[in-house]
């Protein structure tokens, strides 16, 4: 996620000298080095120190330990922080920060990698609106990003966009599947499956009608689409994406808790 983070930022006009990165192993850092150009640091409160917008990129499960490394860094500073972990709330960082820091909250997905990145943000009362801005900016360098109104949503936004691309890559090798079944070759079967997703997801970005339009608009009354869909709708699709979806937000809501504890 860093990665596709920094080659974002760059390919939006950042410079290299004012990016940093670290890593506690030196193998990585060298390769970061290599492939970006930019300067790493083994010791991330020595990297704090001069930096106005730090961004947390590490598992969850070690977040507790970074934050609370970084505290006595961040205190009576305007620096801002961006966490970029799934399931760490802001309260969890406030209180491991021991300060009334500026941090903003990221749940990322990762088509960032390629540019093509969903975020959602989310900020807390002390971050400023120059801060605010500065971290959609960032967000947008790999995709596109949108504002929560409140940090529950997080986890809404974590059952669609964050654990998003597998349903879509199941959606996708379901249909695979089912054309090689049919007689098709692999090699056709992947190539049309993947290029009437990426082309219905661009119809549907690029389109004023809604989802539902877009979907009737390609099925004709007696076709072969009105078959297929049917066919969804009695295995009762909507009802199983819903409850699909309710279970990695409850347990987007699990592991919250554990990793605030
Ligand atoms: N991947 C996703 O789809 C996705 C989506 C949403 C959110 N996120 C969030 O993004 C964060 C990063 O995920 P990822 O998939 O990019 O994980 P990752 O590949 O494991 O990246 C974590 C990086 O942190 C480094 N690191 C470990 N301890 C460190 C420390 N004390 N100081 C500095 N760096 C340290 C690791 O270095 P070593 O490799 O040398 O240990 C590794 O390079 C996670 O919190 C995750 O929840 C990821």
């Amino acid at each position: 996620m860093s990665r596709s983070l920094i080659g974002g930022l760059i390919n939006n006009g950042v410079k290299t000298e004012r990016l940093l990165a670290t890593d506690p192993d030196a193998q990585q850092r060298q390769n970061i080095t290599q492939q970006f150009g930019i300067n790493t640091l083994e010791n991330n409160e020595e990297a704090v120190a001069n930096a106005d917008v730090i961004v947390l990129a590490v598992k969850p499960q070690v977040m507790h330990q970074v934050v609370s490394s970084l505290a006595s860094a961040v205190k009576g500073s305007s620096k801002m922080l961006i966490s970029i972990a799934a399931g760490v709330r802001l309260h969890s960082l406030a209180e491991w920060l021991e300060e009334s820091a500026a941090v903003i909250r990221v749940m990322p997905n990762t088509p960032a990698l390629i540019q093509a990145g969903a975020a959602a943000l989310f900020a807390n009362e002390h971050a400023t609106e120059t801060q605010k801005n500065t971290a959609e900016a960032m967000m947008r360098s790999v995709g596109t990003a949108i504002w929560l109104d409140t940090e529950d949503l997080m986890d809404t936004v974590t059952a669609l966009s964050g654990s998003g691309p597998a349903y879509f890559f199941y959606f996708m090798e379901a249909m695979e599947k089912a054309a090689t079944d049919m007689g098709l070759s692999n090699e056709h079967a992947r190539l049309l499956t993947i290029e009437t997703a990426l082309g219905a997801a661009k119809m549907a970005l690029l389109s004023a009608s809604d989802l539902a339009e877009l979907r009737k608009q390609v099925t004709s009354p007696g076709g072969t689409t009105e078959q297929a869909l049917n066919t969804f709708q009695q295995g009762k699709l909507e009802d199983l994406v819903h409850k699909a979806m309710s279970a990695a937000k409850e347990r987007s809501i699990e592991l919250s808790k554990i990793l605030g504890e």
